[in-house]
């Protein structure tokens, strides 16, 4: 201690509380970060009633965690009552000592804490009305019940021991004026929040969360059971980077999910939003999604053709100084050390999720072991940049010009005029719009057409293949099978038949 002369200074309550009302929690973040204490307390299931009651609302977060007593309470109830530098134990979700805090008056005015131990009940309640009230700018905490709350210490006696929190006073959760409507896309956010953040925990059956006495069930965003689903090997980061392993996915093209699991494995914010690093601390989610401010030259920034890319990375709370967890804890930043690693991941996830948008879900190395499939386009680098070519010896094409060749050496002039104009006119621009616009790459290779109109294009190939080129059927067939898009539709090449 030096010996300086000191003062004491602290805060003005209303007016740090007000400050702190506007660290931009939504109504779900809160709510989680309410039950991260839960968890933290070793609740196995929550209970969230969330009321609308004409526009006097109330929310109220049951737990069966372990309780507190009436000191420990206070503690709870006080801003910063723990040191954000303190080391916590492994399975604590907590940080700074002001998350209950935070999250509850982000959301309303009133804030009511009732725990339960050892049979006993104890109650604290902050009231920034109250606050307001009294001129000393002093931190009242009121004890109790507000007089206007109904009894819900009932609640308590469904636990041996637990915690009751209880938000009132709702102005920013729910504004005056609301419609039920506005409490129904609420508890959609809301729930759509919890199934997310804490997936993992419901998942393993470790906590279950009822949000008005509806079970809530978990969203994996990795769809890590579908079997079109790829996914890379578990990585360690770095030693200093205690435990922190990633890993990294790519989901099925949309063609390859039913309607209702491209819709669920979308997420809360939609597919552009949900890619990239879902970063979770302790098995609890923090950010789900966008890419770390890694990139090359520059930051990556969340693009369509990357959509289907997701990196599950997992942080120990030891390292949240190192990753810079912040109070909401959603946001986290990759220390030096391991952005590089995570950079060389996320490429390698950015490139083959880019591949399966563009070849929809058709794995282009699909046929690894075969020669390669003889495309019709041809991308072909030139100085000035990527020029298209249709390739001469693409069967269907190289047919017609051979006849043409036969027939009259200017037909086939016109022809390799008229394939030239093709390729210098393709709307390139148009169909890189339509993607973006879309969210989807245009439809090619038959996609969606009867297998009639497959069947009969490449029968009129196989026929000339056969009449023309004097191949075997047996060729024929094989070399089809070589040949885009027809490489897609083996039974279909199985099924083609000489034509006498
Ligand atoms: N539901 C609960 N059950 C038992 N103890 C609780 C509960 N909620 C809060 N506490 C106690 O109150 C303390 C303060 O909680 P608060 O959320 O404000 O901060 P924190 O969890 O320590 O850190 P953070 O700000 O990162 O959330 C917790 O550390 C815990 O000891
Ligand atoms: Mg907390």
């Amino acid at each position: 201690m030096s010996s300086s002369q000191s003062r004491n200074s602290p805060p003005r309550a209303t007016a740090l509380i007000e400050a702190l009302r506007g660290l931009g929690y939504t109504s779900g973040a809160a709510i989680a970060d309410i039950i991260d204490n839960s968890v933290s307390a070793g609740a196995r299931t929550v209970w969230i009633d969330v009321e609308w009651n004409n526009g006097n609302g109330r929310v109220t977060i049951l737990d069966d965690g372990s309780g507190m007593a009436d000191q420990e309470l206070e503690l709870a109830m006080t801003l910063g009552d723990k040191n954000p530098l303190d080391r916590r134990s492994e399975s604590d979700l907590g940080r700074f000592g002001l998350g209950l805090k935070t999250a509850s008056f982000s959301q309303g005015r009133r804030l009511t804490v009732a725990s339960k131990k050892d049979r006993t009940v104890s109650i604290l309640r902050w009231d920034l009305d109250y606050l307001l009230t009294s001129a000393d700018g002093g931190w009242h905490l009121l004890e109790g019940l507000d007089p206007r709350t109904p009894n819900l210490i009932e609640k308590l006696d469904e636990v041996v021991s637990g915690t009751l929190v209880i938000l009132e006073l709702l102005d920013r959760m729910m504004p005056n004026g609301g419609t039920t409507q506005d409490l129904l896309d609420l508890l959609d956010r809301i729930e759509k929040h919890l199934s997310m953040v804490f997936h993992r925990f419901i998942e393993k059956s470790r906590l279950t969360i009822y949000l008005n006495k509806q079970p809530i069930k978990p969203w994996d965003p990795f769809l890590s059971s579908h079997p079109a689903t790829w996914s890379s090997p578990r990585t360690k980061l770095d030693k200093r980077n205690n435990g922190a392993w990633v890993q990294a996915f790519v989901l099925p093209h949309r063609d390859r999910l039913k309607p209702k699991e491209y819709e669920a494995a979308a997420g809360p914010d939609g597919w552009n939003s949900h890619q990239g690093f879902f970063v979770y601390r302790n098995e609890r989610m923090i950010l789900s999604g966008g890419w770390l401010s890694l990139g090359k030259g520059r930051h990556w920034t969340r693009e369509e053709p990357y959509r289907l890319a997701r990196i599950e990375l997992e942080i120990p709370n030891s390292a949240d100084a190192d990753w810079k967890i912040d109070i909401r804890k959603s946001t986290a930043y990759p220390p030096p050390i391991a952005r590089a690693t995570l950079t060389h991941i996320a490429e390698d996830a950015r490139e083959r999720a880019r591949r399966v948008f563009a070849f929809r879900g058709r794995p282009s190395t699909g046929n690894q072991n075969r020669d390669p499939v003889l495309p019709v386009w041809e991308a072909i680098q030139v100085r000035a940049g990527i020029r298209y070519r249709i390739s001469s010896e693409h069967p269907a094409i190289a047919s017609v010009l051979d006849i043409a060749g036969k027939i009259d050496g200017t037909l086939q002039k016109d022809i390799r005029t008229m394939l030239r104009v093709l390729e210098e006119t393709i709307p390139v621009q148009r169909i890189w719009l339509d993607t973006a616009e879309n969210k989807d790459t245009p439809r090619s290779s038959f996609d969606g057409e009867p297998p009639e109109e497959v069947l009969s294009v490449a029968q009129t190939i196989f026929n000339s293949m056969l009449k023309r080129k004097g191949m075997s059927p047996e060729l024929a067939r094989a070399s089809l099978l070589r040949t885009e898009p027809f490489d897609q539709y083996p039974e279909l090449i199985a099924s083609l038949k000489e034509e006498s």
